[in-house]
């Protein structure tokens, strides 16, 4: 679970500009542990939120501004959060920010 982690933070101050804002929240719904990871970076479009869990997708805009990674890095997470019986999803908008929620069973 740490590389689910790394990754998601490691996108976070990617795609946030300079003195931007990352929160990171932990709460528990019932039998399931709640993670949310926010920025209030530059967002990723309808279309793209479609794609990015496909392995070697970067939207046009993450192309443009670094050409750091691969492009996989979400892929791997949602692998590994599926193996652990958990799920992923994302809500953004284009130039406010986005958020990753990752629902996983406690038990
Ligand atoms: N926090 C984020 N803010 C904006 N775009 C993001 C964010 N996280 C992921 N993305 C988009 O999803 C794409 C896929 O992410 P990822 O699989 O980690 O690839 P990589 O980081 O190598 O580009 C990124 O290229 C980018 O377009
Ligand atoms: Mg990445």
């Amino acid at each position: 679970m740490s590389h689910v982690w790394t990754n998601l933070i490691h996108n976070s101050i990617k795609f946030t500009r300079h003195r931007g804002k990352i929160t990171i929240r932990l709460q528990q719904i019932d039998d399931l542990a709640s993670i949310t990871i926010s920025d209030n970076g530059i967002g990723i479009s309808e279309t793209d939120q479609f794609h990015i869990f496909e392995r070697f997708y970067k939207a046009d805009l993450a192309r443009e501004r670094t050409k750091s990674g691969s492009g996989l890095g979400l892929s791997i997470v949602k692998k590994i959060i599926e193996m652990h019986e958990g799920t992923i999803s994302v809500k953004s908008e284009l130039d406010k920010g986005t958020t990753f929620t990752i629902l996983l069973p406690i038990s």
